[in-house]
């Protein structure tokens, strides 16, 4: 079956981890993560979710902080170095799985979802409806979800999605690396509230962040099922 553009990060590990055995977004995590959960009720007992976890730095933190965490990607290169850099902390590596969740469900409820970077990858609004569904049917009663995503609510940007996997140049560390090219969809405020109406998820803060790694802006939205 053909690949999906959203696949295309896979590509991208793989040959970051391969031939630099480094990880393409870096190593640390952003504490407003923990901040945003303990804010909206989360505790080390509250079951919680990441979509999109990447190389795992924000799960791997919050799991060796004691939290109850389960992390999936799409991409198995992704839960591979998850899985490999959780047993080098001697954390529990059975909580990183691979899944897409586009286009499959958990048939377990959660207290607390995360998404970090995942959403402004997907470009096609159908894909975009079905991510924030999937959260939105994801969520136990009272349930928070945490959805961040790249961007200022105020420029717009959409890539074209034939072009992922394409090979092109961009920087990393102090050198240029040829690294396959992914997607990306910012939108403004008004859509992004739109879209989470449509979703029935009920918006309980919303704002730009500055501190998440990796980013210069941020959009941060924390919701609840209507
Ligand atoms: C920009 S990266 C962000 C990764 C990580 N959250 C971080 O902050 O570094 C986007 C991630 O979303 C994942 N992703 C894209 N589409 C997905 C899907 N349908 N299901 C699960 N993960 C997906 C990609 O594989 C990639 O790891």
């Amino acid at each position: 079956m053909d690949k999906k553009y959203y696949e295309a990060y896979d590509d991208r590990y793989k040959k970051i981890h391969s031939e630099k055995n480094l990880a393409w977004a870096g190593y640390s995590h952003s504490p407003t993560i923990e901040e945003l959960l303990k804010k909206y009720g989360a505790t080390k007992q509250s079951s919680i979710l990441e979509i999109g976890c990447g190389e795992g730095q924000n799960a791997l933190y919050l799991l060796s902080q004691g939290y109850n965490l389960m992390a999936s990607d799409i991409s198995p290169e992704a839960i591979k170095w998850c899985k490999n850099h959780a047993k080098e902390k001697n954390l529990s590596d059975e909580n990183f799985f691979v899944m897409d969740i586009l286009n499959n469900t958990l048939d377990k409820k959660f207290d607390f979802i995360y998404s970090v970077a995942v959403l402004h990858m997907l470009v096609l609004q159908e894909d975009r409806d079905k991510f924030l569904t999937f959260v939105r049917e994801h969520l136990n009663k009272g349930g928070k979800a945490l959805i961040v995503v790249m961007g200022d609510g105020v420029e717009t940007r959409k890539s074209d999605i034939s072009q992922a996997f394409e090979l092109a140049d961009r920087s990393f560390y102090d050198e240029m690396v040829q690294v396959a090219t992914t997607s990306c969809r910012m939108v403004t405020w008004d859509e992004f509230l739109a879209e989470l109406d449509n979703a029935s998820l009920k918006v309980l803060n919303h704002y730009v962040d500055e501190t998440i790694v990796g980013f210069d802006k941020s959009m941060v939205a924390v919701v609840e099922a209507k």
